[in-house]
């Protein structure tokens, strides 16, 4: 990796952040070949946006307000075009990207998701998982298509669901999980070989090495 360009990723986000924290934290310990370079809210109030502030990262609001979905990721583009984007991570962005968008990033937006998709697409994923009575939830990091939570796999975590578990513990086991998928995810796409055959992500050459977490 050493004298190889770091790519450049913006994070979209509509909240918390601890996901935009756990790639930018491990970006800084150099075990991802990448930096932030600008994070997006459609949220102006996200505590996210105010991290990256503290962190002397761009961070730009672009409010939905009353313009169409289409309009509103057109801004959106433009802002990462003016950043030289070239990955996407969406870390808690509630909002369903426009194909346009997805085609100005060809496999290069992941998402974070608090189930193992393809089961508890959509919101609330724990409490699904909680009402539907599955023994084992966990996470997914997954390339963005046009669809919900629907694209290929990266990486998942699996976290056994306890008797006494609520949603908020199991969130909480499960946001632990995140915090070590999503940056293991973005180093593997970053530094092995890849390709997508039908819905799954074949690597090639084996798996190279695996980032620590927090
Ligand atoms: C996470 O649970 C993520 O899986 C989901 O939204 C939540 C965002 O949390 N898509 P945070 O803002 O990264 O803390």
């Amino acid at each position: 990796m050493v004298g190889e360009a770091l790519a450049r990723v913006a994070v979209l986000l509509s909240g918390r952040g601890s996901n935009f924290l756990s790639l930018h934290a491990a970006m800084e310990r150099g075990e991802i070949p990448a930096r932030v370079v600008v994070v997006v809210s459609n949220k102006s109030k996200a505590a996210g946006l105010a991290k990256a502030v503290e962190l002397g990262i761009p961070a730009i609001t672009i409010p939905r307000q009353r313009s169409t979905s289409q309009q509103h990721d057109q801004r959106v583009l433009e802002v990462l075009r003016q950043h030289s984007v070239e990955w996407v991570c969406l870390a808690g962005y509630m909002r369903l990207l426009s194909p346009s968008f997805v085609a100005a990033f060809p496999r290069r937006i992941l998402n974070i998701h608090p189930s193992l998709l393809p089961s508890f697409p959509g919101l609330e994923a724990q409490r699904q998982a909680l009402q539907h009575g599955v023994r084992v939830s966990g996470c997914t990091v997954h390339l963005v298509d046009e669809g919900l939570d629907s694209g290929p796999v990266v990486v998942q975590k699996a976290v056994a669901i306890e008797d006494d578990d609520t949603e908020s513990s199991l969130a909480a086991r499960i946001l632990d999980q995140e915090h070590r998928a999503y940056p293991e995810a973005l180093h593997r796409l970053l530094t092995q070989e890849w390709a997508v055959e039908g819905r799954r992500i074949q690597w090639r050459g084996g798996y190279v090495g695996r980032v620590s977490g927090p």
